[in-house]
């Protein structure tokens, strides 16, 4: 690739590809924009690096914006390089928090199968993502996880609405079983991203995870590096449920990808008392970053001026609406789900029986292919059958496309999936 503008991506010989999964899911406000560059040079002359112990104006203006952004009372913030390093970050001040309480033996953090909390030994070992971990599993910690809100294949195999909640309930069996004063924290997806492929969770799950934690006293961390600023035509994906965690950990979307950043933003009461107990919690050389600070304020900027959540959840419900008319009867589509520009679609061998393809077809990868020739980028999911495996996509385009293309990534997916089912009728 050349190079980028907007939401399409040109390469090295000429050709067009519209970036239907804002790579990542991380350009959210669309690649190019002046307005960004100009404030990159201008910020670098100005003042290029700090010590992050010290406030420069760039980080002061991120800061009062993020209050008006997060949930509220998570008016405290800590600053990374990405999202691996907030998670990290917000599972290290979730043990601090239980340690400056005299509960240091809270060192176990609680997480879901379908997962991925980050690259780093702590995120990967809340990670539930079997491919990911898989080189690693010797070194990593031994936490427990729980099945997520997964209707589609239920492991309880019951039917909602009329079930009584099983997964949310999973969080409580855990807590019993492992013992309250030995966890420290719950993470969680809002809407698992690229282990699951867009899975929202039913409507009760969050609240009643929210009052599970509450009730014995365990963090509670929602990871919205992929789900945050607006993805799921809210600002935050937990406001779906008018849930407010402990910590909120974001990544991606908050700077669009124009620089590296993520952040935690955590509830003011459990940063005083850990003040208060003279607790220190170490910076990154690059915590905080003014360039980061700067760029990441006018983003936010950006999507407010531009009314981008709004758009995000409008078009998205256009974006839906057009997956299903174009691919919603296909043979090898098995649910198409999401919220706001947050899509995926499970593929399956057999719709009746809710059959994953074979793992050694790489059916999510065979589809990306199709696409990609016919000029449209998607990103893969996989492993939400367990241990057969499973395939998804996830189409998650940045904020700024049209109506046009919102129609164009619906018609070259009937198109591909046409191809990749021929493909892999062939090979099965
Ligand atoms: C939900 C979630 N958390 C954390 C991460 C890790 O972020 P990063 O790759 O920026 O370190 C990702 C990355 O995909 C993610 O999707």
């Amino acid at each position: 690739m050349a190079r980028a503008e907007g939401a399409w991506l040109y390469t090295s010989e000429g050709r067009k590809l519209l970036d239907a999964c804002s790579g990542a899911i991380v350009v959210n406000v669309g690649q190019g924009r002046r307005e960004l560059a100009d404030l990159a040079r201008d910020q670098i002359m100005e003042l290029d690096y700090l010590l992050p112990v010290w406030v420069s104006p760039a980080r002061q203006r991120l800061v009062q914006r993020l209050v008006q952004w997060t949930p509220s009372g998570l008016d405290r913030f800590f600053f990374t390089s990405g999202g691996s390093e907030a998670v990290e970050s917000a599972i290290k001040f979730a043990l601090l928090y239980h340690r400056v309480r005299g509960r240091a033996a809270r060192t176990r953090v609680i997480s879901r199968e379908l997962s991925y909390h980050g690259n780093t030994l702590g995120a990967l070992s809340a990670s539930g993502n079997r491919t990911r971990r898989a080189d690693f599993e010797h070194v990593l910690f031994d936490w427990p996880k729980i099945p997520p809100s997964y209707c589609y294949r239920c492991p309880w195999a019951r039917r909602y609405p009329g079930c009584d909640l099983e997964c949310a309930q999973a969080l409580e069996e855990a807590i019993a079983q492992h013992g309250a004063d030995r966890i420290a924290a719950f993470i969680a997806e809002p809407m698992v991203g690229a282990s699951g492929g867009v899975i929202a969770p039913v409507s009760e799950y969050w609240p009643r995870i929210a009052k599970i934690c509450r009730r014995h006293d365990i963090v509670l961390i929602a990871d919205e590096v992929m789900t945050g600023f607006g993805r799921t035509g809210k600002r935050f994906a937990v406001e779906h449920w008018g849930v407010t965690p402990d910590i909120l950990v974001g990544g991606k979307g908050l700077t669009g990808g124009y620089v590296p950043m993520g952040m935690i933003a955590v509830n003011n009461r459990m940063v005083q008392e850990c003040e208060e107990a003279g607790a220190d919690f170490m910076f990154f050389t690059y915590s905080a970053h003014p360039l980061a600070c700067a760029i990441a304020d006018r983003v936010l900027e950006i999507i407010e001026r531009e009314k981008m959540v709004e758009h995000a959840a409008e078009l998205g419900a256009r974006l839906g609406a057009c997956l299903e008319d174009a691919i919603g009867q296909h043979p090898m589509t098995g649910e198409i789900r999401g919220a706001g520009l947050f899509w995926g679609i499970e593929l399956v061998a057999d719709r009746g029986r809710r059959t994953p393809f074979p793992a050694n077809l790489h059916a999510a990868r065979t589809l990306l292919r199709h696409a990609m020739e016919l000029g449209v980028v998607l990103y893969p999911a996989s492993g939400m059958a367990g241990e057969r495996g499973g395939d998804a996509i996830m189409i998650a385009p940045p904020f700024v496309i049209s109506d046009a293309e919102v129609e164009l990534i619906a018609t070259t997916l009937r198109r591909a999936f046409d191809s990749t089912w021929q493909n892999l009728q062939h090979h099965a």
